[in-house]
């Protein structure tokens, strides 16, 4: 049967948004040789033992030749603490409360350009540019430069496939060096930029990690460019998957579109259910230390894991009525943002974004919906969920 996640082009790996209910939380994937986990409180145990679950998963791909070095989100404790407490000051609640004012004029100028026209792209219109400025100017580079980001992660995502361990086919390294390439091109890019803050220093995110000591010595130009990084595209693409879902999910669900609408006290739930329905990141990895006992099942150890967060927010053991987005769900413990020592640094930044666009945009358009004739398409990576095109009517 044909689903409307098949129409919008939604990876045919995520079969929790086809309705369908994993027979097992825990399975072995022989076809790419590592383990997928599915179920919401198998996730949670992942999440919480990073001694028994290492984030550090590309030690099992050894011929992905790739520094980590300075690369959160592979890191293991205690290095990870060292460098994340770097930046952790710059996105706590009250710094990026204070940058309210700037995302609220950002929104509209964004929204000028629209105004007075009969439809709009939503990703190319705001969605995109919104959060790729604000990340771009915490960080300290030209936000100018954005269109060039956007060719480098695009062609990223594009080349993002299923990756499998035991079939190593030539599509599959093909496309994981296009990908790679592109990854490099960009930590070149601000690898360039951090040697220009080291002769001269500035008020950025940048500046501070040049500078910035752990244990007493300064980090690798490596080290500090790998970090902006992640920083870059963990700042901007899933926000953009958050704020087109998130229009998405009210608009195919007109009763609670015109709830949010009625009383905005409901957007930050909504901004929350989008998160658990459609979560922009579908997969972590993880890899195994020694063996574990996991789903009923024995993991042994240096298994790669794929844990599917999005599917777990739809764990019928931990959410009644997964499949229906419910604005009013309270409580709403998705784990979209991860959990534990990993937890998403940006999450803040991203829910701010996701309440002051949403609520400007519906208080600019109040007659905003979906364009029957142009349905919207998501981004074709079996890890990411999230529209790249989404066309709105304005009246
Ligand atoms: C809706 C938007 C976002 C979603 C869904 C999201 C999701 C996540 C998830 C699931 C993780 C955990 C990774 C893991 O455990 O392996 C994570 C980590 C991270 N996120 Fe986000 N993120 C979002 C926005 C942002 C923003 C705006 C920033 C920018 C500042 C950011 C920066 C980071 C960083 C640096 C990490 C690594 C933290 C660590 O390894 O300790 N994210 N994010």
């Amino acid at each position: 049967m044909t689903t409307l996640a098949d129409t919008w082009g939604i990876h045919k790996a995520q079969f929790w948004i086809r309705g369908q209910v994993p027979d097992e939380p825990v399975r072995f994937a022989p076809e790419l040789g590592m383990w997928n986990v599915y179920g919401y409180p198998e996730t949670l145990r992942i999440l919480g033992d990073p001694g028994l679950f290492s984030s550090n998963t590309l030690r099992l791909v050894p011929d992905i030749r790739r520094s980590t070095e300075g690369n959160l989100v592979q890191m293991d404790p205690p290095e990870h603490k060292k460098l994340r407490n770097l930046v952790s000051h710059a996105f706590t609640p009250k710094v990026v409360a204070d940058l309210e004012p700037r995302i609220a004029r950002l929104t509209h100028e964004l929204l000028d350009a629209v105004d007075g026209r009969d439809r709009m792209e939503l990703v190319a219109d705001l969605a995109y540019p919104l959060p790729v400025i604000v990340i771009a100017e915490l960080l300290g580079v030209p936000s100018g430069d954005r269109d060039t980001f956007k060719q480098w992660v695009d062609k990223m995502l594009e080349n993002s496939t299923q990756f499998s361990l035991v079939n190593r086919s030539e599509e599959q390294e093909r496309r994981l060096q296009v990908a790679l390439e592109q990854s490099k091109l960009l930590t070149d890019y601000l690898g360039e930029h951090a040697a220009e803050r080291r002769r001269k220093p500035r008020e950025d995110l940048l500046t501070k990690l040049v500078e910035a000591e752990v244990d007493g010595d300064r980090l690798t130009e490596t080290e500090v460019a790998n970090f902006a990084n992640v920083l870059l595209i963990a700042g901007h693409i899933t926000t953009t998957m958050l704020l087109g879902n998130t229009v998405l999910c009210l608009d195919t669900n007109p009763e609670q579109k015109a709830r949010v609408r009625a009383d905005r006290s409901l957007v930050p739930a909504a901004i929350e259910e989008s998160l658990r329905f459609f979560s922009p990141f579908a997969a972590l990895g993880r890899a195994t230390t020694s063996a574990v006992e996991l789903g009923g099942k024995t993991i042994p150890a240096d298994q790669l894991l794929m844990v599917w967060i999005a599917a777990a927010n739809r764990d019928p053991r931990q959410f009644t009525n997964p499949d229906v987005f419910d604005v009013s769900r309270d409580p709403n413990p998705h784990v979209a943002f991860g959990r534990g020592i990993h937890f998403c640094i940006g999450a803040p930044l991203a829910r701010l974004e996701g309440r002051v666009a949403l609520n400007i945009l519906m208080d600019r358009f109040p007659g905003l919906r979906m364009d029957p004739e142009a349905p919207p398409d998501f981004i074709p990576s079996p890890n990411m969920t999230g529209v790249r095109k989404l066309p709105l009517l304005l009246r």
